[in-house]
Parts: structure tokens; C-alpha cells; sequence
């Protein structure tokens, strides 16, 4: 099955453009670049995600996605709920829910940033599914055989982030704490090469942020979770290797999945899917009140120039500081399980309330393979040793690159 999709096959199919996953240059405001092929046997190649210049966004000309699907999900009766388990190829976890939580605000919060998380993978599935079943134009696969398949691997998927965010929420509501009921969204791909490669970088954005929400709970005293989310890790895990091959790389990203922070996933979403202002009810108030979103770190470099390379990446974001105070920040990045890389910001320049900065990303001297996230940061950013120090000291991000 493998090979099948080679993007020969891609290329050939009804109505996707002639460009292999461009490298999501939709996203960048650089604009710019095509992925080098498979076949000339480049290796390095990025990606970055980011909307360009405002925050709160965001709209790509969409009419945006709204629940109820209709299965009638996020509310679903038995009969539903066990058509949706069928095709996710298994039930809900079967076992007696705890009545309480030893760490309610903590635990709470973390629960609710993965039903928060999984309504929007929902959405974005199924407008997904959608769009290739009615071969939207960039989302025609020419072959039944190729199509059907993914439609196969795409239901499942689906089926299975309606079973995560069910199972969220049921955590919640046993816990007596507020569930988080669905905002409204938009999604910054219009072909299909695109999609996969967002579902990529989204996914591993989430795999980032379980890590961190398994060390609060095991903090928070909550360790009989762990376990639940170590199963939903390697689910999204199977899942990204899919999308990985989908797009001619290796299914396996890197040796040590990168570590994120609960504020860099909430910023990613609210960032650049979620509609601002839609999201209602209890359950949001709080979460909205419990992760901060940080401003929007726009990566100026061409995605495509982004390789597994020592390099200075440029960045841009829009503030009213003056240039002597961004010339004090740096910018942190994330990759793997490595201590975070601190670079100063150099090139400093201001012009009508947005910073334009460089920063040394030294991906070649450490392999930076896999999800980066960058970050600036203020304050003594050689004091931040963690994830979450430089979440803590974040104030525009996350800038996300994709290399190989
Ligand atoms: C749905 O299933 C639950 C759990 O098995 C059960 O308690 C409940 O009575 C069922 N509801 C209906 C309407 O059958
Ligand atoms: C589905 O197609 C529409 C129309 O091109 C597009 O706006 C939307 O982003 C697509 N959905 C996904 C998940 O890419
Ligand atoms: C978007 O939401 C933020 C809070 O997250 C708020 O400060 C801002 O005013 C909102 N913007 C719009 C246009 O509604
Ligand atoms: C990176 O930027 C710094 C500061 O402007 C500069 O001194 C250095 O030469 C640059 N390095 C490369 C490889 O371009």
C-alpha cells in the first residue's frame, strides 16, 4: 500500500495541484517554495505553520465549521455511540470513572484541553472526509482503490478523536467539572496535500502536549490517567506515521518525540482554527481563563529554505515595543527531548508596531529533526531549562517547523 502513494499517483489524480505538498506555504508569509521531490532524494525539508498576522483570526474565506455533526455528535445517543465505536474498532474504556479528581484545577484543565483539542480534529476529519468523498476541488484521489482506502483510514481516525473527546468530557462529568462543548472553526488547507500535511504538524503538536499533560497529572497526584493518555499517545502516534507516509517521509519522525506545553497547543488552536468569540459555555469560560494564548510568532524564512541546517531563521511579529526593548528578547526552541536551544534575537528592526528579528537555529549541530517549536521569550532566557520555563516566559509563539 505504501508506495501507492507516491505522488505520481497524487499528481495524477482528479483536480490536485501539479505541486507535491508544497510545504504548506499557505501558512508563511514568506509564500514561497515547493518541497523538493522524493525522487531527488532531498531529505531535509520544513514546514512551518504559522497564519500570518493576526491573532485572532482568522476566516480564509471560509464559511466556518459547526456541530452538531449528523450522527447528532457531541450529543450522541447509545445506538450512535455504538456505530461511531464499530467503526473506531473498539468501545470507550469500560471501567469505573473516579468521582473526583486529587488535583481538580490542574487535572480539570488538562482534560479539557484534550476535549478542546479532539472537537477540532472532529471538525477537521470530517470536513476532510468530506471533501475527498464530493472530490471538492484539490481533494479529487482519481483512483477508487487509493480513494476508498483513505476514506477507510480517515473514518476510523475519525471515529476514534469523537471516542477521545467523549471520553474527555466523560472523565469531566464524572469528576463533577464542566466539559467543553464545540466552538466554531475554519482550517487553513483547500487541497489535500495540504490537509495531510497540517494533520502532520497538528498531530504532532498534540503529542507534544500529552507528554506535558501525563506530568501534571503525575504531579497533581492523578496517576491513574496515565495510562489513558500513554493509549491515546501511540494512537495519534499510528495515525502521524500515516500521515508522515502520505507524504513521502519516513513513518517514524525521530527517536524522541518532541516535548511541548499545554499554552503552545492552546495558542496553535486559538491561533489559527478556532474562530474567535465562538467558543461558549462553562467548560471554555474555564479553560479560556486557565492557558494563556500568546501572540503570533510569524517564521518570515521560506519554509521550503528550512532544512536540517545551521541557519539564521527570521521572524516577525506585531508589538508596540520600541527596538531597544525586542533587542533584549530571544527566541527559544523546543525539539525532541534536548534542553531548550536559547538564540538572541539579532537584526532587530521596528516599523509600525511589528518586530522584525533574526535568530540562530542550530538544526544541523543538533539533528533538530521532527517538530520544533520557537518561542520568544523574555527575560533571562538563559535560566529556561524546560518546556515549561519557556512556556512560562513565552510571549509570541509558537512558531512551528517541520523538518524531514
Ligand atoms: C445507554 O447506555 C447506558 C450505559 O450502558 C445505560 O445506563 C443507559 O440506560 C442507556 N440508555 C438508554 C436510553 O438505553
Ligand atoms: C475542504 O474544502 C474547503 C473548500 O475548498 C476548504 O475551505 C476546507 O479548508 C477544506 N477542509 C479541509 C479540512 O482542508
Ligand atoms: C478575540 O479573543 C481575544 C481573547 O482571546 C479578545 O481579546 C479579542 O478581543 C477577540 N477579538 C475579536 C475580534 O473578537
Ligand atoms: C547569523 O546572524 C548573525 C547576526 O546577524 C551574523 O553575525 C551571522 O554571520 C549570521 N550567520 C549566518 C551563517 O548567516
Amino acid at each position: 500500500m505504501k508506495n501507492a502513494f507516491s505522488s505520481a499517483v497524487l499528481v495524477g489524480a482528479v483536480a490536485v495541484s501539479a505541486t507535491p505538498y508544497g510545504p504548506l506555504n499557505k501558512w508563511g508569509s514568506g509564500g514561497g517554495g515547493s518541497q523538493p521531490s522524493a525522487s531527488s532524494g532531498a531529505s531535509s525539508t520544513a514546514s512551518s505553520w504559522n497564519s500570518g498576522s493576526t491573532a485572532h483570526p482568522v476566516g480564509y474565506g471560509q464559511t466556518p465549521f459547526k456541530f452538531p455533526l449528523s450522527n447528532g455528535f457531541p450529543d450522541v445517543d447509545n445506538a450512535t455511540l455504538r456505530g461511531i465505536e464499530e467503526t473506531a474498532q473498539g468501545t470507550l474504556p469500560n471501567g469505573a470513572l473516579p468521582t473526583a479528581f486529587q488535583n481538580p484545577a490542574g487535572t480539570t484543565t488538562i482534560f479539557e484541553l484534550i476535549a478542546f483539542n479532539e472537537l477540532f480534529e472532529v471538525a477537521f476529519f470530517s470536513s476532510l472526509i468530506y471533501n475527498i468523498t464530493n472530490n471538492v476541488e484539490g481533494f479529487g484521489i482519481g483512483s477508487d482503490v487509493l480513494k476508498d482506502y483513505t476514506l477507510l483510514a480517515l473514518n476510523a481516525v475519525l471515529a476514534q478523536e469523537e471516542l477521545h473527546n467523549l471520553g474527555a468530557n466523560g472523565i469531566l462529568a464524572a469528576a463533577g467539572q464542566e466539559i467543553i462543548t464545540p466552538c466554531e472553526y475554519v482550517f487553513p488547507t483547500a487541497k489535500f496535500d495540504d490537509a495531510i500535511a497540517f494533520a502532520r504538524t497538528f498531530t504532532d503538536v498534540v503529542l507534544s502536549t500529552l507528554q506535558a499533560g501525563q506530568a501534571g497529572l503525575a504531579a497533581g497526584g492523578d496517576d491513574e490517567f496515565l495510562t489513558l493518555l500513554g493509549a491515546v499517545q501511540g494512537q495519534e502516534g499510528e495515525q502521524n506515521g500515516f500521515y508522515r507516509d502520505l507524504l513521502n517521509l519516513i513513518p517514524s519522525a525521530a527517536p524522541f518525540l518532541t516535548l511541548g506545553a499545554p499554552q503552545f497547543a492552546f495558542s496553535t488552536l486559538n491561533q489559527n482554527v478556532v474562530v474567535n468569540g465562538t467558543c461558549s459555555g462553562p467548560g471554555n469560560d474555564l479553560l479560556f481563563k486557565s492557558i494563556p494564548i500568546f501572540g503570533v510568532l510569524t517564521i518570515a524564512t521560506d519554509p521550503s529554505k528550512i532544512i536540517l541546517a545551521d541557519t539564521n531563521l527570521s521572524f516577525s511579529v506585531e508589538t508596540p515595543s520600541s527596538a531597544s526593548d525586542v533587542s533584549a528578547w530571544s527566541v527559544a526552541f523546543l525539539n525532541q527531548q534536548n534542553v531548550p536551544v536559547i538564540s538572541k534575537v539579532t537584526n532587530v528592526k521596528v516599523d509600525n508596531g511589528v518586530a522584525t528579528f533574526d535568530a540562530w537555529f542550530p538544526a544541523g549541530t543538533n539533528i533538530m529533526a521532527a517538530l520544533t517549536i520557537s518561542a520568544v521569550v523574555q527575560g533571562d532566557a538563559s535560566k529556561l531549562t524546560s518546556a515549561a520555563e519557556v512556556a512560562a516566559a513565552t510571549i509570541f509563539g509558537p512558531g512551528l517547523i517541520e523538518i524531514n
